[in-house]
Formats: structure tokens, C-alpha cells, sequence
């Protein structure tokens, strides 16, 4: 008898823990949405000014004007209940810094990176007050490391001391959580 009582609570944690998964699943499907939409506006943009000129230095002056207005124009066409940001534990611009929730997810990406158990498909959703958070991990990646590497050109160097004095958003290396992409859904 006891084995079967403990048979039939493992199964109805089961069935409520599918049916958490399933009514979070719209939530986290319209947050990736958004997520992609501001990724895709940056990454597009960036991409383009680094072929035209490979120095860097062109995405730059692109990325210290256009990254604030981009996610402001991408905010402004997304349900007034939604919005979608970037952050990152170091980061270059202070408008960028982290609250309480998002350091915590960061350094969970940051714990599993550690121990070999990390997947940028991680997406992480999260209840914080009246609102869903969907978040996903940023990974340093090669073209990252002209603006967020260890060896960068002076003519970057002299543009960031300028523009961001207290950046905290060099010394990565490929394969380093360079931050995250979150959106967050208001809840009805
Ligand atoms: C051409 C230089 C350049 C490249 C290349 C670049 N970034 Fe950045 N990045 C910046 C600048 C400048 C900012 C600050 C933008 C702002 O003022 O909001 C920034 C900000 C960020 C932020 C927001 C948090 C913060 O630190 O303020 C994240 C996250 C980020 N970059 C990730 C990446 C990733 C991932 C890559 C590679 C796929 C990358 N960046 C490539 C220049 C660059």
C-alpha cells in the first residue's frame, strides 16, 4: 500500500508540474517574440557596420547612439503590457545594470557554464511581482570580442573611455555569458 500511495504522489506532482508547463508556454513563446525582435534589430545592424568596416570602429559609433533608441523604437511597437531589454552582470552602459531577478538568472547561467551544463537554448522564465520574465543568455561570441575582449584596438579603447567611463564590459573570452535579452509580460 505504501509503495502505491507514493506511486500516485509522484504522479500527480508530475501532472501539475505539465500543467505549470503548459500554461507558461504562450507566456514564454510572446517573450522569445520579442526577445527575437530586438536581437534580430541589433544583431542586423551591428553585423552590417562590421562587414563595411572591420575595424570595429564604425559598429561602435553605431552601437553607443543607436543599441538605447533601437530597443526604445522595438518597446514602442510591442502590447503596452510587454517590453524587452538587455542587461548583463558587467556592463558598459549603467542605463543596462541588472536588478535582483536578473542577477540571479545571470549567475545561474553563470553556475551551469561552470559546470559544463550550459545550453544557449536555456530560456528561463521567471515570476517576479506582478510580471512573467522570459530571459535569454547572451553568449560571447567571436565578432563580441573587437568591443568586449581582451585585446581591443586603441581607437575603441579611446571611444569607450569617451563615451562610457565606467564600462565594465571587457575581458571576454568565447564562450562567456556576455549577458541576457529580457522581456517582461505584465500579468492580466
Ligand atoms: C562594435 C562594438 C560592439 C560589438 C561588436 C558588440 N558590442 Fe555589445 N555593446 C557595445 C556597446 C557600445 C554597448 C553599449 C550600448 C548602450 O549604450 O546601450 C554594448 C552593450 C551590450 C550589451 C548590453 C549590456 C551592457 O553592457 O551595457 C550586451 C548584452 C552586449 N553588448 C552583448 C554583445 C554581444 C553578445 C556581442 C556579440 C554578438 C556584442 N555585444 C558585440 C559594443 C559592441
Amino acid at each position: 500500500m505504501k509503495k502505491l500511495m507514493t506511486g500516485f504522489v509522484t504522479i500527480s506532482l508530475f501532472a501539475a508540474a505539465l500543467l505549470a508547463d503548459q500554461n507558461i508556454k504562450p507566456i514564454k513563446e510572446e517573450g522569445v517574440k520579442y526577445i527575437k525582435m530586438l536581437g534580430g534589430a541589433l544583431k542586423k545592424e551591428v553585423k552590417a557596420k562590421m562587414k563595411e568596416d572591420p575595424s570595429g570602429a564604425l559598429a561602435m559609433g553605431f552601437c553607443s547612439t543607436k543599441a538605447s533608441e533601437i530597443t526604445e523604437k522595438i518597446n514602442n511597437q510591442l502590447p503596452h503590457y510587454a517590453s524587452v531589454r538587455r542587461t548583463a552582470l558587467k556592463v558598459r552602459n549603467p542605463k543596462n545594470s541588472p536588478d535582483k531577478v536578473d542577477t540571479e538568472v545571470m549567475e545561474q547561467y553563470e553556475a551551469a557554464i561552470k559546470a559544463g551544463k550550459f545550453t544557449p537554448k536555456d530560456i528561463k522564465v521567471v515570476e517576479s511581482g506582478d510580471a512573467y520574465r522570459i530571459y535569454k543568455p547572451l553568449v560571447t561570441k567571436a565578432m563580441c570580442l573587437k568591443c568586449h575582449g581582451q585585446n581591443i584596438s586603441d581607437d575603441i579603447r579611446a571611444v569607450l573611455k569617451k563615451v562610457y567611463p565606467n564600462d565594465k564590459a571587457t575581458g571576454f573570452k568565447e564562450g562567456d555569458l556576455r549577458g541576457v535579452i529580457v522581456a517582461e509580460i505584465k500579468k492580466d
